[in-house]
This record gives C-alpha cells, structure tokens and sequence, in this order.
C-alpha cells in the first residue's frame, strides 16, 4: 500500500526545532481504562495545569474523536483496535511538533496497547486510569452503564467486552483511592523529567 510513496519528513523542520521554540519535549501521555475511570477528566484538569505553565498540550479524547475522524468505526474488535491505530498515528503526530498530548481512550487489551507503544515507541508513556467496573457503574456519569444493563448497548466494556488490566503501566492512578487533585500531581510529577527539554 506504500508503494510510489516518498516521504518528506526528513526535508521538513526538524523535532528538536520545534522543540527548542516550545521549550519543552513532545512526548504522548496515553490514558487508559474503563468508560467512567476518570481518563478524561484528568487529562483536561492536567492540560489545564500545563497550560497556567506556559506549556503546548492537545487532547485526543476517544468521544471527541469517535465524532470525527473515527465516526466509521464501532466497537468490534476490529474497529477497535483501526481506532487506537489512527488515535496513535495522529499522537504521533503532535508528539512530533513538540506537543505534550494526552490520548485519553479505553484501549481495553494489552494487544491494542502495544499497538499504540509499537507506533509511538519512546514517546509512549502509559497511564492506567483504574477504577473496578462496578465503581465506574455507581458514577455512571454518562448513563452508560445503566443503558448497557438494560440490553441497549452492544460490546459494552466491562460487560460482553473484556477489559484486560495493563500490566506494564508506566504509571497506576488508582480514581477509586486519589481525589482528583491528587491524580493530576502524580501525573504531572511523574511526567515532569519526561518532559523537560534538557533530558
Ligand atoms: S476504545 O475501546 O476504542 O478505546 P474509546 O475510548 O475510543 O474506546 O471510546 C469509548 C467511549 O465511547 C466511552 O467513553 C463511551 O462514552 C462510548 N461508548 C459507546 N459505546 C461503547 C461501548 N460499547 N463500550 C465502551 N464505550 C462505549
């Protein structure tokens, strides 16, 4: 399929120099875990924190991005894991222009996870965001869960689709145990090296 195909990137502006203009590294903060686990609601608190720091962050969010680009794709295995491809193919993107991203999206199977550390390679740093099936039900912030116990929401995670817990995780945000403040300083203390522009 990259057959007559003859890429540019190395005729274009360099990493680095987009790095030494935003003063920071580029690098993909991946946030896994169930719907409801808190994934989103970190990274926006994190990207908030970032932004006050005079630093350059985006958010790939699976709902945001399931309205747009990935509107074609479902919740089969397959459509999965095309899901977690592109959200990784475009991380990679940003993480190239020096951005600080936040991916924030279920990516329930370590298969799926290692695609996304497959195309990322070092810029991948991997948040477990966990929260037991039954927590993120009684939140149930968008009333999935109760749709999904009513037989209304088809390959539901957790439910008739497995989630497997990370077992590599670069870091483990327990949402169950941490307020959320308390998320935000393990991630941004955790991240901060990585992020530093001299390491
Ligand atoms: S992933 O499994 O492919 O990583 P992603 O994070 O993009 O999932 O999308 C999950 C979001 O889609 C959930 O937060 C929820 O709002 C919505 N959603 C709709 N249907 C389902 C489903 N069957 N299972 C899980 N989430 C669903």
């Amino acid at each position: 399929m990259t057959d007559h195909i003859y890429t540019e990137f190395h005729r274009f502006l360099q990493r680095e120099e987009k790095e030494r203009l935003l003063g920071q590294r580029g690098m993909v903060i991946w946030l896994c875990g169930l719907s409801g686990s808190g994934k989103s609601t970190i990274a926006n608190a994190a990207e908030r924190v970032l932004h006050q720091q005079g630093r350059a962050t985006v958010i790939l969010d699976g709902d945001n991005i399931r309205s747009g680009l990935n509107a074609n794709l479902g919740f089969s295995d397959d459509d999965r894991l095309e899901n977690i491809r592109r959200m990784a193919e475009v991380a990679k993107l940003f993480a190239s222009q020096g951005m600080i991203t936040f991916v924030s999206a279920i990516t329930p199977r370590g298969a799926l996870r290692d695609v996304a550390r497959g195309i990322l390679g070092d810029d991948f740093y991997e948040v477990y965001v966990k929260a037991s099936f039954e927590a993120c039900a009684a939140r149930d912030v968008k009333g999935l869960y109760a749709k999904a116990a009513r037989g209304e929401i088809q390959h539901f995670t957790g439910k008739d689709s497995s989630f497997e817990e990370p077992i590599q995780a670069d870091l483990v945000l327990d949402s169950e145990v941490l307020s959320l403040v308390e998320c935000v300083d393990a991630l941004l203390e955790a991240t901060s090296k990585r992020r530093h522009l001299s390491c």
